[in-house]
């Protein structure tokens, strides 16, 4: 009798040392978002809503504990990522500008190129201001002005793109730049995917 006791008694500290860090853990998750909360948001948001879902993920995640799980701050941090790589584009267009002994009609590709690429910056960083401050009555025209100017900004890269499409004197060059650019234009396809949605999540609430 006693020993059952003891063993009924024994098992319910058990059941309780082992339930209690469980359940502790479980609110703890619940109450506070960790940091794989937010690689989940920019994992699930990447993967709903945008055509390059890994190039996203994989240049987002980065971001995580600054992003946490706002829908404002993913579309401006996807937009400073595109931003970034668009001026490192238009840095490589000067280079390859200047290459010693070019063709012309790749030297006038290159500098076409530069232009539109020069366009892209200041519409992505347009962007970038506008909805630091979007919000209020305003919100819906300032979204809408984003929309416009992301939209451009990609028009750029596929008009740069265009002129390398016809040029084919120089394959190695050709290369290079199709590369770089049609990497910015996913990334501004991406951001424009997220400012899309983020414009909607707000335009939902009540
Ligand atoms: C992604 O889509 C699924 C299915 O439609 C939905 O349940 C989930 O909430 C979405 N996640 C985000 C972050 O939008
Ligand atoms: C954009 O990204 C750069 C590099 O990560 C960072 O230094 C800068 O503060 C960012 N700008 C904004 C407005 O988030």
């Amino acid at each position: 009798m006693e020993t059952s006791f003891l063993g009924l008694a024994l098992a319910a500290t058990l059941i309780l040392q082992f339930s209690t860090p469980i359940n502790s853990s479980f609110s703890a998750t619940t109450s506070l978002p960790s940091r794989n909360t937010y690689i989940e948001y920019i994992k699930t948001s990447c993967y709903n809503s945008t055509f390059y879902p890994k190039l996203c993920y994989h240049t987002l995640v980065i971001y995580a504990s600054t992003i946490k799980t706002s829908p404002k701050l993913l579309a401006k941090t996807a937009l400073n990522v595109s931003l970034i790589n668009t001026n490192s584009a238009s840095r490589l267009m000067i280079r390859v500008s200047k290459i010693p002994g070019l063709e012309p009609r790749v030297v006038a590709a290159t500098l076409d190129c530069l232009e539109e690429v020069g366009d892209s910056v200041y519409e992505l960083q347009r962007s970038m201001e506008e909805i630091g401050h979007a919000g209020g009555s305003d919100f819906s025209k300032a979204m809408s002005d984003v929309e416009t100017w992301v939209s451009a900004a990609l028009t750029d890269d596929d008009t740069c793109l265009d002129g390398f499409a016809e040029e084919v004197v120089n394959k190695k060059v050709t290369a290079i730049v199709k590369r770089h650019i049609q990497r910015i234009a996913r990334l501004t396809s991406n951001a424009l995917a997220l400012v899309n949605r983020y414009a909607s999540t707000q335009a939902n609430l009540p």
